[in-house]
């Protein structure tokens, strides 16, 4: 099989390394790919919005299969339009992407068929929104553009004035587009995170292990939000018991209520919970693989992830067994000076072999490029430095003894990514 790889971070690098794994998988392509994943996949230059030019590449190529990775692409329909050309894809149609692209969509899915989540309400002029948050009277309230914002589109105010400030800024000023025609406003959850990713064809579903993203930039969780400084998988906090009531309660609902909107979710969907005194919550959906998740859930994959995600594409997911490790994998993201503000790009990257790896861990690339056979920074989140093995705190001691191999300038890490898992196991 050759396959096309739509995007460019360390999800799709750690989603290329796992599929060239199998033997049925001659080749993998990516575009537009990174200076890392253009080590195991040739790269093209083309653009994860520009469906035309994907397709026109997928048939110059002569692929079998696509894989398209990010948000945005899904959302815009890209899986319908391979579909339509008679070329297999992985990845949800636009309509079924809207559990993510739609924040209004997925809350009043989980209110019509009683799927738990935050108390909410959706509102389309501002004075409205601050009259309702006035009167509630409650904080922190959680205000959420209803589109797409590179995951900055969720505000926690913690008093009247800064929530009137949010509403404003997304609402009036526009700071997210048109993602903000619309908000939630929802009631403040407390409780350990979890996120599970899982495969589905629309009818069966295949939880994949758990795993804690630490979204804040700095230790501590302090600072802003980022889309990801380090992941650790399994997460302690997801217990078999609360796997089945997520199974019963939120899973498996969900697939069905896909299907009675008449828009099945076939591909990876992203389970965002909180694990409240009340039992576990819908935070949000992704329709598909998270960044960093992936990193930390795939390298415990144990079953040929080709086999699984064709068995999703074919609608047969019923007809394998998808068992993952029960080892424990750590992430570790090295991240540009600045972001999630603005920072600089074109810093060489030292500490690398050729193949942009290190010794004792798997270094996977998210925003570099090959220039002149020296790795550059070309992104925000650069390198996400992985590691697996026995127990968490051995997989966490390899990947953070791996990340003091690599140094460019202004680069920074967490160095307490773990840390709470840790606390939990104790
Ligand atoms: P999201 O982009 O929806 O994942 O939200 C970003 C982060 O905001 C989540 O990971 C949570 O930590 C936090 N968050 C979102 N919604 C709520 C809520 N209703 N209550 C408490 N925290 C929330
Ligand atoms: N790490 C969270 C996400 O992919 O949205």
């Amino acid at each position: 099989m050759k396959i096309l790889m739509v995007g460019s971070g360390g999800r799709e690098h750690a989603l290329i390394k796992k599929l060239l794994e199998s033997d049925r998988v001659d080749s993998v392509i990516c575009a537009p790919g990174n200076g890392g994943i253009a080590c195991d996949a040739e790269c093209f230059p083309v653009n994860v919005m520009d469906i035309d030019g994907m397709i026109a590449l997928a048939q110059e190529q002569a692929v079998d299969f696509v894989f398209v990775a990010p948000d945005d692409p899904l959302a815009a329909g890209m899986v319908d339009a391979f579909e339509a050309k008679g070329i297999k894809a992985f990845g949800p149609s636009a309509l079924a992407a809207r559990i993510e692209s739609s924040k209004v969509f997925s809350k009043n899915l989980m209110k019509k068929y009683n799927i738990p989540t935050a108390a909410y309400e959706v509102f389309s002029d501002s004075q409205s929104a601050i009259n309702y948050i006035e009167s509630s009277g409650k904080f922190p309230v959680v205000i959420k553009a209803d589109g797409l914002a590179l995951g900055k589109g969720v505000i926690i105010a913690e008093n009247f004035d800064a929530a009137k400030d949010a509403v404003k800024s997304i609402m009036e000023d526009k700071v997210f587009g048109a993602s903000g025609n619309n908000i939630v406003v929802e009631e403040f959850l407390t409780g350990p995170e979890v996120s599970v990713l899982a495969f589905t064809d629309g009818k069966t579903l295949a939880p994949m292990v758990s795993s804690m993203d630490h979204k804040r930039a700095l230790d501590g969780d302090k600072g802003l939000n980022t889309g990801g400084m380090g992941t650790v998988a399994p997460n302690p906090y997801y217990t078999k018991e609360i796997a089945q009531v997520c199974m019963d309660t939120i899973f498996m609902p969900t697939v069905k209520a896909m299907c009675s909107e008449g828009c099945p979710f076939k591909g990876c969907l992203y389970f965002g919970l909180m694990l409240t005194p009340d039992g576990p919550k819908v935070i949000e959906y992704n329709s598909r693989f998270g960044d960093p998740e992936t990193q930390v859930v795939l390298p415990l994959l144990e079953t040929p992830l080709v086999d699984v995600v064709e068995a999703v594409a074919d609608e047969t997911l019923d007809k394998i067994d998808v068992v993952f490790s029960d080892d424990s994998c750590a992430c570790v993201i090295i991240a540009s000076g600045g972001y999630p503000g603005s920072y600089a790009k074109g810093i060489e990257i030292k500490g690398l072999d050729e193949n942009g790896a290190v010794d004792g861990a798997t270094v996977y690339h998210a925003g570099t490029k090959l220039s002149d056979g020296k790795f550059l920074t070309n992104g925000g989140r650069v390198l996400g430095v992985t590691a697996r093995a026995e127990t968490l705190p051995e997989a966490l001691e390899k990947a953070y003894s791996a990340t003091e191999k690599i140094y460019f300038e202004g680069s920074h890490k967490r160095t307490d990514i773990g840390k709470k898992a840790l606390d939990a196991l104790k």
